[in-house]
């Protein structure tokens, strides 16, 4: 309910909003509205419509209604009676960013974990030994839902300062049938407290077996027979997540569990090829929203995935994190894939959060162009998550913005590495920080 949502922001806005059937925000010394942009396949800066001087006009529900050169929409809105919200400051007006992977839900710390692949070990062998995932597990599965909704929000906050305003949260540090329910549970409870970030939660039970159970197989059919039918229940979650790895799961039990969940209404996503090249062709295969990870997928997997509607999720974080390659984001978007890039944010792998820094270090190694990296991180990652109402800024979609302090939209990822530039984040039109 957006009313509730706006009720709990005390920041300027507010008032405003409910005063006023339409807010003016202006003039932006640049506005990218990324519209008209193609959803797979390379693109050229010169592909991006700018506006100067620019307005940006949305309604008491937070949907654009009209996007142009400010003083002319000024003179309108004047007439119209319209709140008028001045900028005084030279800002770069960009869609918020959307981070499609994260496990920002999580207990305990894995700083050991860091230090032993700095220093050499394998991620898999540290998973192997025993550590790794399960060693969150343990922490989360011992945290209250009261301590994971604290540390989940800070995380949160975090990603709000640095200019996200939608984030998917995965579960998949519980592993059982309580422990999932308790971590989808404090992103439903996240969701309505509001935090100024909307948050996408995506089932990720089948993460690695747990040691409860005896194989895969048993474990996957707990899932699909108790887990699942009350995460539907309860409305937790429309998406589910599998990792398909060695020391998780394999593509038979991936598939069935796959199939079971699609017949049960949810979505598809996977993580795919993140070491060994397994994943991505049975995401395509199931129509997937997304395979996320592709570090070590092969020329064949690129290119069915530039022929499928899956989204291609590249994941820096984790590639910095395990001092793995990165996706093949130039390949991928050559063959005409649809890419996307998200943080993967979790306490293991990815650690660095930080999404315009991570896109910003991916798109030098891959050569990405800054228009292939903003779709990544907007409208593409919008497809990704399936939602259709955000990711660029046109009339009818969520008055969603991030606001940089700068004269030119090439100073955002030149400087990702702090978030010094970044002036605000707005949800539905709120200024939420
Ligand atoms: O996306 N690869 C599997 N899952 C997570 C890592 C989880 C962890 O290491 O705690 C990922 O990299
Ligand atoms: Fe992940």
């Amino acid at each position: 309910c957006p009313k509730q949502e706006r009720n709990s922001h005390p920041l300027w806005g507010r008032g405003l909003i409910f005063l006023f059937p339409m807010t003016l925000l202006g003039p932006f010394t640049e506005l990218l509205t990324l519209q008209n942009l193609p959803m797979r396949g390379a693109l050229q800066d010169e592909q991006i419509e700018i506006i100067p001087d620019a307005g940006v006009l949305y309604n008491a529900d937070g949907i654009i209604m009209a996007v142009g050169k400010f003083l002319e929409m000024k003179k309108d809105a004047l007439i119209q009676g319209y709140a008028i919200e001045t900028i005084t400051e030279s800002l770069v007006l960009l869609p918020g960013q959307i981070d499609c992977h994260t496990h920002t839900c999580y207990a305990g710390n894995r700083a050991q974990d860091f230090a032993m692949r700095m220093a050499g070990k394998a991620y898999l062998a540290i998973a192997k030994a025993g550590g790794g995932i399960m060693h969150t597990v343990r922490a989360t599965r011992e945290a209250s839902l009261e301590t994971l909704k604290a540390l989940t929000r800070t995380r949160l906050l975090r990603h709000k300062k640095e200019g996200i305003t939608t984030c998917e949260i995965k579960s998949g540090y519980g592993l059982s049938f309580e422990a999932e329910l308790k971590m989808l549970q404090v992103i439903a409870d996240l969701q309505q407290e509001d935090t100024g970030i909307d948050l996408i939660p995506t089932c990720l039970a089948a993460h690695i077996c747990p040691p409860e159970f005896e194989n895969q197989k048993a474990y996957i059919t707990h899932l699909i027979t108790m887990l699942l039918p009350e995460v539907k229940k309860r409305n937790l979650s429309h998406r589910i997540d599998i990792f398909v790895e060695e020391t998780a799961f394999d593509a038979e039990n991936a598939r069935y569990y796959l199939e079971e969940a699609q017949k049960m209404g949810f979505a598809l996503t996977l993580h795919a090829d993140q070491f060994h090249a397994f994943g991505s062709k049975l995401a395509v295969e199931m129509n997937a929203q997304s395979a996320d990870h592709l570090e070590n997928s092969t020329e064949e997997a690129i290119e069915y995935l530039a022929q499928s509607n899956t989204v291609a999720v590249a994941l820096p974080g984790a590639s910095i994190g395990v001092g793995d390659k990165f996706t093949p984001a130039r390949k991928l978007l050559d063959a005409g894939a649809i890419l996307a890039i998200a943080t993967d944010l979790n306490p293991g792998s990815a650690p660095m959060g930080n999404l315009l820094l991570q896109a910003s270090i991916l798109a030098m190694y891959e050569k990405l162009s800054t228009a292939e990296v903003f779709a990544a991180i907007t409208f593409r990652a919008a497809y990704a998550l399936g939602l259709q109402d955000r990711g660029t800024i046109e009339v009818g979609k969520r008055a969603d913005f991030v606001t940089f302090k700068t004269t030119d939209y090439k100073n955002i990822l030149y400087q990702a590495a702090t978030t010094e530039h970044i002036h605000g984040t707005w949800l539905k039109g709120v200024k939420t920080f």
